[in-house]
């Protein structure tokens, strides 16, 4: 990953106008630990508030010395009314800053690059916003290529970057068509399939999971050239979409049956 960019560059000095100037089309990192993972993962911050500067660089030491260099250039504090205009609601840390949106053709990109050494995890139509966040940070911390949603959920939602913890800038976030999704082999999981744990999934699969509420549709299972399954004892129906992506992706993981 590139180095972290902070950007004064974006604004004129004062960081409350750049902010109400540049939110509506950036990404809201809410926190200290959302900002200092976007900052390790490369993200382009234009501005960073807090309401207690001394506070925040003192997280810094304690947790993220890495990221304390950038952090003493984009902080800049202002006064806790004006903060909490700043934000939805306030984060137990008060820190918040505004990432740019890394390009689709970006992530495009990198989700078509072969030979793949990660997989892509797919969540086929996903319908709560928390889950997806969740899988966008285990997604992060596996290091896969990239995580793909189908239909109507914007993966960017404010709600999913909170849940992601700053972690959309360690992997490519987009959401496809079934039709558009990129190329490898793709393992669909469901509870009818085969048991993963006869199974290697290789470096280059695509990892499809189902929407909470009816799990895969009828396109993904279309596309599909495996269906596995979790082991799961009689009478528990399934488990929760994340769940499943993090004991899917620890599989992978593994490597060898
Ligand atoms: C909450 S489940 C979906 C439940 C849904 N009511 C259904 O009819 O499938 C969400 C997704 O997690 C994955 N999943 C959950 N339990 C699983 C299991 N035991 N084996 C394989 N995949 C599982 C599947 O991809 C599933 O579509």
């Amino acid at each position: 990953m590139s180095a972290p960019q902070a950007g004064p560059a974006h604004g004129d000095g004062d960081p409350v106008r750049t902010w109400r100037r540049l939110a509506d089309t950036s990404v809201l990192l809410d926190g200290f630990h959302a900002l200092k993972h976007a900052l390790r993962f490369g993200a382009e911050i234009p501005v960073a508030v807090t309401v207690d500067r001394e506070a925040a660089l003192a997280l810094a030491d304690d947790l993220a010395q890495d990221v304390r260099e950038s952090l003493t250039v984009l902080l800049a504090e202002v006064p806790e009314e004006t903060y909490r205009t700043l934000v939805p609601r306030p984060h137990p840390t008060a820190v918040a800053a505004l990432a740019v949106r890394p390009a689709r053709a970006t992530h495009l990109a990198a989700l078509a690059h072969t030979p793949r050494t990660a997989p892509v995890v797919v969540l086929d139509n996903p319908r709560n916003l928390g889950n997806a966040g969740a899988v966008i940070r285990l997604a992060a911390g596996f290091g896969a290529t990239g995580v793909v949603t189908t239909g109507t959920l914007d993966p960017w939602h404010p709600t999913v970057v909170r849940g992601g913890a700053g972690l959309h800038f360690a992997t490519a976030v987009e959401r496809l068509e079934v039709a558009g999704l990129p190329s490898g082999p793709l393992f669909a999981l469901d509870p009818e399939g085969d048991d993963i744990r006869a199974l290697k999934l290789p470096d280059d699969a695509l990892l499809a999971f189902g929407s909470e509420r009816s799990g895969l549709s009828a396109e993904l299972r279309e596309r599909a050239d495996h269906l596995v399954s979790l082991p799961m004892r009689p009478q528990v129906s399934s488990y929760n979409l994340a769940t499943s992506v993090a004991m899917t992706l620890y599989h992978w993981s593994m490597g060898a049956v």
